[in-house]
């Protein structure tokens, strides 16, 4: 691996992970770009590709959505250009994701890369996650302010912008340096000259969010057919009341919904592991038949995860992209759960078993995993 990363992630846990703002100082010493702006035009050009251009002149400010068809007439300030799960895309660039596996992956949004030319960003703006913001080629300057409720704005439709604020951290990055800011920071970013930024953002879910997908679940599951019960009713001097006791009741009916541990789990494997961007699936082709996958592998070689895709271990329950998983073999499919590499080391006995070679071949013929080259 190219970049190694510098970060005393005990004590960057404790003092500042959800809490400030800090700046890891050469926390990736030496680094070296992944990926090229040119290269990064050509994702944006792709309709797979989450990406926007952000434009201002004179304090007039524009935004558009990719794909773009071509770059011409940009001139040379006052512009950048973000592509969202480039990680997915971009297999150099997915391997800076790497080093922040000691975060939990379930917490992980994705890898956004943004390139920049003098006056270009997206201006002063607060996001709803935690960002972990790479400096790469270029300076830049950034500023960040405390999270104190600010007047939100949109200068364009597809922007929101936060008012002028004083700033707890102004700071000239450079290569390898990091900027973590917890989610409700208002931060902006300036440049002098063209940069890349790689913002590697963990976005935790909101009770909306949580509620919507489980009420999903509820109903494709048949969960929570009891209809509410009040045998011991009595006559009721004003009709046009709703009690706190019936209230109280229907909000227990609720909680009674969800606290059902195994759907919980079911459910909230499902939630978790579905990608939040596309992924770059390709089925293997030609499909590989159950031999050759367990002489590849007790032959040593290397199975790669997929990038982006999202692999989980709930209790002894197993998850993969939105699905439940049920196997043979609960040893292995924590192996791949856990690692985004493995071989016959990780996978052990489990290679000796037909019927977990074909749950692996399975996953491996949809594209899940493949074969290191
Ligand atoms: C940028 O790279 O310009 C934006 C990153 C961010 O504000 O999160
Ligand atoms: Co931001």
């Amino acid at each position: 691996m190219v970049n190694q990363l510098n970060l005393n992630w005990p004590e960057f846990l404790e003092k500042y992970w959800q809490k400030q703002p800090v700046v890891l100082k050469n926390a990736f010493p030496n680094f070296v770009d992944t990926i090229t702006p040119d290269e990064l035009a050509g994702l944006a050009m792709e309709p797979e590709v989450d990406s926007r251009l952000v434009r201002q002149t004179d304090g007039r400010w524009d935004a558009s959505h990719g794909p773009f068809e071509d770059f011409d007439g940009l001139g040379e300030t006052g512009w950048s250009l973000l592509a969202q799960a480039v990680n997915h895309w971009h297999a150099p660039s997915a391997e800076l994701v790497r080093p922040f596996r000691v975060l939990p992956d379930w917490r992980l949004d994705d890898l956004m890369i943004s390139f920049s030319v003098p006056g270009g960003g997206v201006g002063p703006h607060i996001d709803n996650y935690d960002v972990f913001i790479i400096q790469g080629m270029g300076r830049r300057r950034w500023r960040v302010g405390d999270a104190i409720p600010m007047r939100q704005f949109c200068p364009h439709p597809a922007l929101l912008h936060v008012d002028p604020f004083e700033a707890i951290i102004d700071v000239e990055m450079e290569p390898g340096d990091i900027l973590y800011i917890p989610p409700g920071f208002p931060h902006d970013g300036y440049t002098f000259e063209n940069t890349l930024n790689y913002s590697v953002g963990f976005r935790g879910p909101n009770g909306r969010d949580l509620i919507s997908s489980f009420a999903d679940y509820a109903l494709e599951n048949d969960l929570g057919g009891t209809h509410y019960g009040d045998p011991e009713l009595t006559v009721r001097e004003h009709p046009g009341q709703v009690e706190a006791h019936e209230l109280e009741r229907l909000r227990n009916m609720m909680i009674d919904v969800i606290s059902q541990p195994e759907d919980f789990a079911q459910w909230f494997g499902r939630f978790a592991s579905t990608p939040r961007h596309e992924l770059d699936i390709a089925p293997a082709e030609p499909p590989y038949a159950e031999e050759e996958v367990r002489d590849a592998l007790t032959g040593g070689e290397t199975l790669v995860r997929l990038s982006g895709l999202r692999v989980l271990n709930i209790g002894g329950h197993f998850f993969i992209n939105s699905e439940g998983w049920k196997t043979v073999d609960a040893k292995a499919a924590d192996a791949l759960c856990r690692f985004t590499e493995l071989g016959q080391q990780e996978l052990g006995d489990a290679l000796q078993n037909p019927a977990f070679i074909a749950e692996l071949t399975a996953f491996i013929n949809q594209g899940y995993w493949y074969f290191d080259e």
